[in-house]
């Protein structure tokens, strides 16, 4: 190997061997603009024991700094708190490397890794239940399942005497960065991609995620670190207080007092529309974030839905249908499952004029109360057409008013 990565330390027995992948754009789906980092942590007890592995392409990444503490061969245990690929591509090959006494997991993560792995993962899982400890020795992990954090197998660990949870995808974000502690780095920047990170990858499974949080809040465990598997590490009770607070904000999807007015046009008149309706909106007291999807990204848009009332959403008819890219994000959001959103479609056409009653349609089996049948303007929308974009954005910054708490 030519290069050289050395491990973090974290506290007395645990080391951050993880790996920094500053290049990825696209993480199914979800635009990571700030790369990411694949988390894995090192406990020095008795049992020298791994938590998690890595993306596959950054195993050499992984390896280096375990070695940099210890020979990898002499690890005894592997917690797999998670089976997607970002935290198990490496599974295979480390558990060959290692050769260790127990690879432990959930449940269901025994069942995903056996599948996902055709069989090179057979007979060397060893399940663990919720609420079951294991003893490295001189330390002790408590395993809590948290499932749907983000797929079924996940489930967090709790090293006691470190007073530290390895919470895996929970609480973590893509933020590609040489800082391994949240407290290194600017808070709005961390609430920005945590927001982001909650949005598209954690906002659908919002109750179980407020569940889980109670489970966590019943289990009282005295918490002085959290580190997850992307991102940042969390310490300090403050810090982790304040992110978990977010997540029960974000998991209660109130509405807030802020309208999306999501577009896309061929010749502008869809736009024209837009600004137009987004005036309406300010003057009625909405706070308004007007968003092309010439200039934006899916996941943007859903990052914004976080903590918004409402979605305005235009599309010119193309070829008696709504542009893709409304398709291509509206499709996004439904998966997303946002709650408790009232809003509207608006269009150019010039001559069949599907969009607005698609876009209307698609709103609906979202969930999303339509509060107006819509506007369709045709070619050009002229000043009447205009005003009454502006008069539609007002009621709903009315209706929105009413909404929030
Ligand atoms: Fe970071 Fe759900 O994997």
């Amino acid at each position: 190997m030519n290069k050289k990565y050395n491990a973090v330390k974290i506290t007395d027995s645990v080391y951050w061997v993880g790996a920094i992948d500053w290049q990825i754009r696209d993480f199914h789906g979800y635009s990571t603009d700030k790369g990411t980092t694949y988390n894995a942590y090192l406990i020095m007890a008795d049992k020298i024991t791994l938590v998690d592995t890595v993306k596959k392409p950054f195993i050499e990444e992984l390896i280096s700094r375990i070695s940099s503490v210890v020979d990898p061969k002499k690890i005894d245990y592997i917690i797999s708190n998670h089976s997607e690929m970002d935290h198990s591509g490496s599974l295979v090959e480390m558990t060959e490397l290692i050769g260790p006494e127990k690879v432990y997991v959930s449940k269901m993560g025994k069942k995903n890794l056996e599948s996902h792995f055709h069989g090179s993962m057979e007979g060397k899982l060893n399940e663990v239940k919720d609420g079951e400890e294991i003893s490295l020795g001189n330390k002790t992990v408590a395993f809590m399942e948290s499932r749907m954090l983000h797929w079924p197998d996940s489930m967090i660990s709790y090293l006691k005497e470190e007073k530290l949870v390895f919470s895996q995808d929970a609480f973590g974000m893509h933020l590609a960065s040489t800082e391994r502690f949240a407290d290194e780095l600017d808070d709005a920047l961390l609430e920005t991609e945590a927001a982001k990170y909650y949005a598209n990858i954690l906002l659908l499974y919002s109750p179980v995620v407020a569940k889980f949080l109670e489970k966590l809040s019943k289990a009282n465990l005295d918490i002085e670190i959290v580190a997850p598997d992307h991102g940042p590490i969390w310490r300090g009770k403050e810090n982790i207080r304040r992110i978990v607070s977010l997540y029960g904000t974000w998991a209660a999807q109130e509405p807030g007092n802020k309208a999306l007015v999501v577009y896309d046009t061929m010749w502008k008149s869809t736009e024209k529309m837009a600004r137009a309706i987004s005036e309406g909106l300010s003057d009625g007291g909405a706070e308004v974030r007007v968003i092309s999807l010439g200039a934006n990204h899916r996941s943007d848009v859903a990052t914004q839905v976080l903590d918004a009332g409402a979605l305005v959403v235009g599309s010119p008819t193309m070829n008696n249908q709504i542009f893709p890219t409304l398709a291509d994000t509206l499709v996004y959001l439904k998966g997303l499952k946002p709650k408790n959103l009232i809003g509207a479609a608006f269009g150019s056409y010039g001559w069949s004029g599907e969009s607005v009653k698609d876009l209307s349609r698609m709103l609906e089996e979202m969930g999303v109360e339509l509060v107006d049948e819509g506007i369709s303007a045709l070619f050009i929308p002229d000043d009447e057409a205009l005003g009454r974009c502006y008069d539609l954005g007002k009621s709903i910054a009315e209706k929105l008013s009413k909404n929030i708490k």
